[in-house]
């Protein structure tokens, strides 16, 4: 029945029109995304004047989205729902394997291969930094020939993408690398800072609108593969960064604060080389989680 509806009859009858979908899981999700959104809209009693703000605000969210910048995903990340989304994934609690967090809008299909040992930097100036990473399983087994993807800022708080023209549109601070056969992964670049999320779209309106801070603090990304593992996307932070607390998009973990130690001009780097300026160094061991052995599908789909 859904003639002279009210204010309370309104919500069963939306649901009704989701009983006959053919997939269940559609039809659970439709069905409370209506009753939370008709709760939240009775509980504050939205006006005509407020909806129509949202939905223009959510028209520009649109109009922003690029595949380089997607808007929609910064706004799901200022919400909290990215972070909330994976904390569900990984609600076993294990403590034995390296804690995950958001991918964030900064990941690019196209980065390049690197060899162990390689400058990734792609000629971008800053601070050498040093990067040791190790790959174990929960029993502390090395994991060999996982593939590491790693991506930051430069010194600045700025990646490549955000600096296109300036780098002539070549991809720098990310690369692709493999773990050799004891689990080890290393590679020279530079460090990275502390930055802003973009506030130049319609995010920026609501961190602005909310005093709130835009900045993340400084991390470095890293996103690992390897078969018969649960891939694990995660970030380092570093230790003693002032924004840790007040991460804009809420991802800072303090198992994943490390340390980003500093280094004088005339030490010795990891690599061998006698440094001429100062450096920093970050080491760090990442533990995958197995795949469930029972998972027929996902092994189907590796062959
Ligand atoms: C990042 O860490 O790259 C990031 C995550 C969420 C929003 C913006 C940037
Ligand atoms: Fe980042």
């Amino acid at each position: 029945m859904s003639l002279d509806l009210t204010e309370t009859t309104i919500t069963e009858a939306v649901q009704k029109t989701f009983t006959a979908a053919h997939d269940d899981r559609m039809r659970e999700v439709f069905c409370s995304l209506v009753q939370h959104l008709h709760d939240f809209t009775r509980e504050v009693q939205l006006t005509g004047d407020e909806w129509f703000t949202a939905v223009d605000f959510l028209e520009r969210v649109g109009q922003m989205s690029t595949p380089t910048r997607q808007e929609f995903v910064l706004l799901s990340d200022i919400l909290g729902l990215s972070v909330l989304v994976d904390q569900i994934a990984h609600q076993d609690g294990s403590t034995s394997t390296t804690d995950s967090t958001l991918l964030g809008p900064f990941f690019v299909e196209g980065r390049p291969k690197a060899e162990n040992g390689s400058d990734i930097s792609g000629g971008v100036d800053g601070t050498p930094l040093f990067c040791h990473g190790s790959v174990v399983d929960s029993a502390g087994n090395p994991v060999a020939g996982a593939h590491v993807d790693t991506w930051h800022s430069d010194g600045d708080g700025f990646y490549d993408v955000q600096q296109a023209q300036k780098l002539h549109d070549k991809l720098a601070m990310r690369a692709l690398l493999t773990t050799d056969e004891r689990g080890r992964f290393w590679y020279r670049s530079i460090a990275p800072r502390y930055y802003p999320v973009p506030t130049d779209g319609p995010c920026g309106e609501i961190l602005r609108a909310a005093d709130r801070s835009a900045m993340r603090p400084e991390h470095i990304h890293f996103w690992f593969q390897a078969e018969g593992y649960e891939p694990l996307i995660t970030m380092l932070f570093r230790y003693g960064d002032p924004y840790l607390e007040t991460d804009a998009v809420f991802g800072a973990k303090r198992s994943l604060v490390v340390e980003f130690v500093d280094h004088q001009a005339g030490e010795t780097a990891p690599d061998g080389t006698t440094m001429t300026e100062p450096f920093q160094t970050v080491e760090w061991t990442f533990t995958l989680e197995r795949k469930d052995q029972g998972d027929v599908t996902d092994r189907a789909e590796q062959t």
